[in-house]
């Protein structure tokens, strides 16, 4: 089976979901050839984690709430792949929060907002002249995240759909930023399909990480193989859709 893409860079990749996910990208039978793990501090003992997993890995410093760190990922990713441009970017770095309305604030709403719908969208806008090079370089191959895509890790509890009845636990801040998030996801995969670069929004279930808890049904190395599978599963057919980790699609 073709590696499932040339290159690939994924957000928070120190721990969690990004971490398994470079980890298990690193570790497949055909691995790719570029593996970008970024996260906020690369020296810091957890990135220390991902730089030891591969010899093919990359490991560069992304805040993505930080404009000029965005921007020196993508000056350091330039000059790595040379004018092959960028294959796969995974917007996987997140923050939940379990504010209530009662305790929330306004602040603390903005923050939310400010990584998990602000962040990943202008990592895909200082990302994109390299997608488009990516996706122009493979001619008038169909969208896959071979070509170029972008991946947004997103959640079903950001599904306005899913939420019709009395939901289990409100979490306005995070429920709201991912239920803007997949409005991104959407604004994207339709206007990037023309350029030939795929946008999915993808929840991966409710995992065992520091986010979701040692009280989650899922482990990060199951969840992240059934995300891998449905990434490379991907087409035009799927592009601007939301699936989760076993490839279900789930209500907007
Ligand atoms: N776990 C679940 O059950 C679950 C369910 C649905 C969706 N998700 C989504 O999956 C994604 C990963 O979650 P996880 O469970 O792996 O969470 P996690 O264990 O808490 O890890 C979150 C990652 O995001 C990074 N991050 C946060 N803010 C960042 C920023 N401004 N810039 C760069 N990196 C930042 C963290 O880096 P630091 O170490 O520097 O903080 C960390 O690497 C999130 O988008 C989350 O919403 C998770």
């Amino acid at each position: 089976m073709a590696a499932l893409a040339r290159s690939v860079l994924v957000t928070g990749s120190n721990r969690g979901i990004g971490l398994e996910l470079v980890r298990q990208l690193a570790a497949s039978p055909r691995p790719p050839q570029h593996i970008f793990a970024t996260c906020r501090d690369p020296e810091g003992p957890r990135g220390k984690v991902s730089a030891g997993i591969g010899s093919g890995m990359v490991l560069s410093q992304v805040d993505t709430v930080n404009l000029p760190s965005i921007q020196g990922a993508v000056w350091a990713v330039k000059s790595h792949l040379k004018d092959q441009g960028l294959n796969l970017l995974i917007n996987n770095a997140g923050i939940s929060s379990h504010a209530t309305l009662r305790s929330l604030d306004s602040q603390e709403m903005l923050d939310v907002f400010a990584t998990n719908v602000v962040g990943p969208l202008l990592v895909v806008k200082e990302f994109l002249p390299l997608l488009e090079q990516a996706a122009k370089s493979a001619g008038k191959e169909g969208l896959s995240c071979r070509r170029a895509a972008v991946i947004n890790i997103s959640t079903k509890l950001g599904s306005i759909g899913l939420c019709l009845g009395l939901p289990e636990a409100p979490m306005y801040p995070y429920r709201a930023s991912k239920a803007a998030q997949n409005m991104v996801t959407r604004c994207l995969a339709a206007e990037l399909q023309d350029k030939g670069i795929l946008c999915v929004a993808i929840h991966p279930g409710w995992v065992k990480t520091d986010m979701g808890t040692e009280k989650a049904p899922l482990t990060v190395e199951h969840s992240v193989r059934g995300i891998l599978t449905v990434l490379a599963s991907l087409s035009q057919a799927t592009s601007g859709a939301f699936l989760d980790w076993e490839g279900n699609s789930l209500p907007w």
